[in-house]
């Protein structure tokens, strides 16, 4: 056991407060005449975990006071029909956001999928003009994860600028997004990944250090550097419990701050996909008449 105080980060908390702001915006929107934003959901498949990630999302909407729609197609889906779909959605005017499921079935190119989304709808931020975007740092749809993570580090006051900060992962959706993020905020960047040699090592210089990586505790204590902000995006189902990419009691007392596997940036990435199809509401011109002050 170590000596520091370990502040476990209630993400939950924070995604209401965050989602209570939002509800407050959009019953002024409403009240004012306007439309609610709406978020379509398309799901390929009937996996149960995504089912239920998506119903989620559409709950979290609801309870908001923004619109939902779901498009559920079968798992034999051909990528023409999905992207039909996606068309349509597209020049759908009551449509904000659109977001794919992931991950698809095999016969579905993902990155097919990303490219057919309107990038003004693209709340997922996954289509290479909203990626261009992003690495030039004059994006407004930033994928919902590391959006989340810059938030809980900002709750916790956590100095990001002249930081070490660590990313283990380089997904396109979690850790390359999460990595820039953090370099645009003035962290001085390591984006580790299967091949990094001594990673142990390398984990802890960090006093931020991001685990992104769906590997079940892969983070040990001795990783991790005394007083460091944790941020776990890992959540993996071991015998039927959700573990996270650190060994979440090995880090008590030597984290400053750690992210739950539960309640953590879970709640975080769903608000920031509603943050986003706000944003995406009020930049599109059907959104923006409505709210203009
Ligand atoms: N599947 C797991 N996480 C995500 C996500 O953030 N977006 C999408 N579209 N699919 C996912």
């Amino acid at each position: 056991m170590g000596t520091i105080e370990t502040t476990v980060v209630n993400g939950l908390e924070l995604a209401n407060e965050l989602r209570d702001e939002m509800a407050q915006q959009i019953s002024e929107i409403v009240a004012a005449g306007g439309r609610a934003p709406c978020l379509a959901v398309v799901l390929v498949g009937d996996d149960p975990a995504s089912r239920s990630y998506i119903k989620g999302k559409q709950r979290a909407c609801g309870r908001i006071g923004m619109d939902s729609r779901e498009h559920l197609l079968p798992a034999d889906t051909s990528q023409t029909n999905l992207l039909d779909l996606i068309k349509d959605l597209n020049a759908d005017d009551g449509v904000d956001g659109i977001l794919v499921q992931l991950p698809l079935p095999d016969a579905i190119d993902p990155d097919a999928v990303a490219e057919a989304i309107d990038p003004a709808k693209d709340v997922d931020a996954l289509h290479p003009t909203t990626a261009g975007r992003l690495l030039r740092g004059n994006a407004e749809l930033i994928s919902c994860t590391p959006l989340g993570v810059m938030a809980v580090l900002e709750k916790c006051g956590v100095e990001i600028e002249g930081a070490r900060a660590v990313v283990i992962g380089r997904s396109n959706i979690v850790g390359k997004p999460v990595s820039i993020l953090l370099q645009q905020a003035n962290a001085t960047v390591t984006l580790c990944h299967s091949r990094t040699k001594d990673l142990a090592a390398v984990c802890r210089e960090a006093d931020i250090l991001v685990a992104a990586t769906g590997r079940p505790r892969m983070v040990k204590a001795d990783w991790i550097k005394p007083g460091a902000a944790v941020m776990d995006v890992g959540v993996t189902e071991v015998d039927g419990k959700l573990v996270g990419d650190v060994d979440f009691d090995a880090a008590q007392g030597i984290a400053k701050y750690i992210t739950p596997s539960r309640r953590g940036i879970g709640p975080m990435t769903i608000t920031m996909l509603l943050r986003n199809t706000l944003v995406a509401y009020r930049s599109r011109p059907s959104g923006r008449a409505r709210t203009a002050s």
